[in-house]
């Protein structure tokens, strides 16, 4: 064999000669040594990059012909659906994407959960994660104003309003966010800056992050093992460690052809979802004098929006209902710290993690479809609540899974130390 297999002629050589070409293939992908028991749940980041990649794509063609102006936008929207050509498969691919970007990043995290992909050496990649999640909720929200409709307008008013609760500076950062007295044409304009420009810059930047810290301390696995620790001792190679190409490139694409199927069904068969994608009041335009009887955010932000109805407010001030809904996204950075438990995966962790893991869940899907629904929804029953110290039923039920959703990681020190776990192998397994 030649001393200077690794050295590459032609193109590739000239290339490699003034860019890092070759290396950088080399270090991601053809001996990037990934575990090799990767199962169901770890096709959801490269969907995730996917995802990332088609709405900015999509995102571009919109803009051609999108108008981002208070008397325009909503008809320029309509023209794209009706007019342009192919506008409306952009149109549904975007809407689309929007939502299927948040069940991926759910499902995302919530692998990362079950795990322990957050625990030493993986704190930032789980930080830069959470930061990721933050912005793109930045960047729905504001991509959610733009067709001008009913919802995008008082779904706005409601958001930004939150902010006028904040004590002392509330009501003029609120004037400040708006651009205006009301939500108006400043908003859109600039609404429109931060969801094609600024936020997907950051978004861009921020995965960047993710992929280098994954890629600096590798991987976790299923069984939440540390393939590192055991490598081949002449070529240093980790045992359970197999190339990311081509092994991973393959099978990731046998996941996204699954999740293209998905895709393409509810583009060309339910682009609306029954109201849950794209809501029913955004096909009437955005009217400042009327308020639709039942403003909703979309399905991904209502778990939420369930936390900042359920708590009441105290001296007249919805404060801490907007607190506490801050609070319920930025508790996920604290992690890594309240996870005591010896062992990563929740292969190996007791009855107790599971538990509660099963109950946090259960508690995101409840506040959920809560969210979605007027808060006197069950009033029929509501004559009970005397007994339950007043308000409505639906809100008493938020308030108990509020209450389960804050335990979750409030207890997660106490209980993930006592939790009784199993001995973890020295080696990943395999089914
Ligand atoms: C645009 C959004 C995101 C993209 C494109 C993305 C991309 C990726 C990719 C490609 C991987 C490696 C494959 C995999 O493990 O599935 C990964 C791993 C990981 N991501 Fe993300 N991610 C995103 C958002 C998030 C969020 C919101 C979190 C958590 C709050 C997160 C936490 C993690 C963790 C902990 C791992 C390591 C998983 C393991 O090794 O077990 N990511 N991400």
């Amino acid at each position: 064999m030649p001393n200077n297999k690794n050295e590459t002629t032609g193109l590739i050589g000239w290339i490699d000669e003034r860019f890092p070409l070759s290396s950088f293939i080399k270090n991601h992908l053809t001996e990037y040594y990934a575990p090799k028991n990767f199962n169901f749940w770890y096709f959801f980041g490269a969907l995730a990059l996917f995802v990332f990649v088609m709405q900015i794509l999509t995102g571009i063609f919109l803009t051609m012909h999108y108008k981002p102006d208070a008397a325009l936008a909503f008809a320029s929207v309509e023209y794209i659906m009706r007019d342009v050509s192919f506008g409306w498969l952009i149109r549904y691919l975007h809407s689309t994407g929007a939502s299927l970007f948040f069940v991926v990043i759910y499902l995302h995290m919530f692998k990362g959960l079950m795990y322990g992909s957050y625990k030493k050496p993986r704190e930032l990649l789980w930080l830069f994660g959470v930061l990721i999640f933050l912005l793109l909720m930045a960047e729905a929200f504001f991509g959610y104003l733009l067709p001008w409709g009913q919802m995008s307008y008082w779904g706005a008013q409601v958001i930004v309003n939150l902010f006028a609760t904040i004590p002392f500076i509330g009501p003029d950062l609120a004037e400040w966010v708006r651009g205006d007295y009301l939500v108006s044409d400043a908003t859109l304009n600039r609404f429109f800056a931060f969801h094609v420009i600024a936020l997907p810059l950051a978004l861009a930047g921020l995965i960047f992050g993710h992929l280098i810290a994954l890629h600096e301390v590798g991987s976790n696995n299923p069984d939440g093992v540390e393939i590192k620790a055991v490598k081949d001792k002449k070529t240093g190679i980790p045992l359970d460690g197999i190339p990311f190409h081509p092994y991973y490139t393959v099978k990731d694409l046998i996941g996204l052809s699954v999740f293209l199927i998905v895709f393409a069904s509810i583009v060309f068969f339910a682009p609306e979802m029954g109201g849950y994608f794209l809501e029913h009041n955004n096909f009437v335009p955005a009217n400042p004098l009327v308020t639709p009887d039942h403003i909703a955010p979309v399905w991904y932000f209502t778990p939420f929006y369930s936390i900042l109805r359920a708590v009441p407010p105290i001296l007249n001030s919805q404060f801490p209902g907007v607190a506490a809904m801050g609070l319920s996204v930025m508790i996920f950075f604290l992690v890594p710290w309240l996870d005591k438990s010896p062992v990563r995966s929740i292969r190996y962790k007791g009855l107790l993690y599971k538990k509660w893991l099963t109950a946090f869940v259960l508690s995101f899907f409840v506040l959920g479809y809560l969210g979605t629904v007027p808060s006197n929804i069950w009033g029929q029953f509501n004559s009970l609540l005397p007994l339950l110290g007043g308000g409505d039923v639906a809100t008493f039920v938020a308030r108990i899974f509020t209450a389960i959703y804050f335990s979750f990681f409030i207890f997660m020190p106490y209980y993930s130390k006592k939790d009784k776990t199993k001995k973890v192998p020295n080696r990943v397994t395999m089914p």
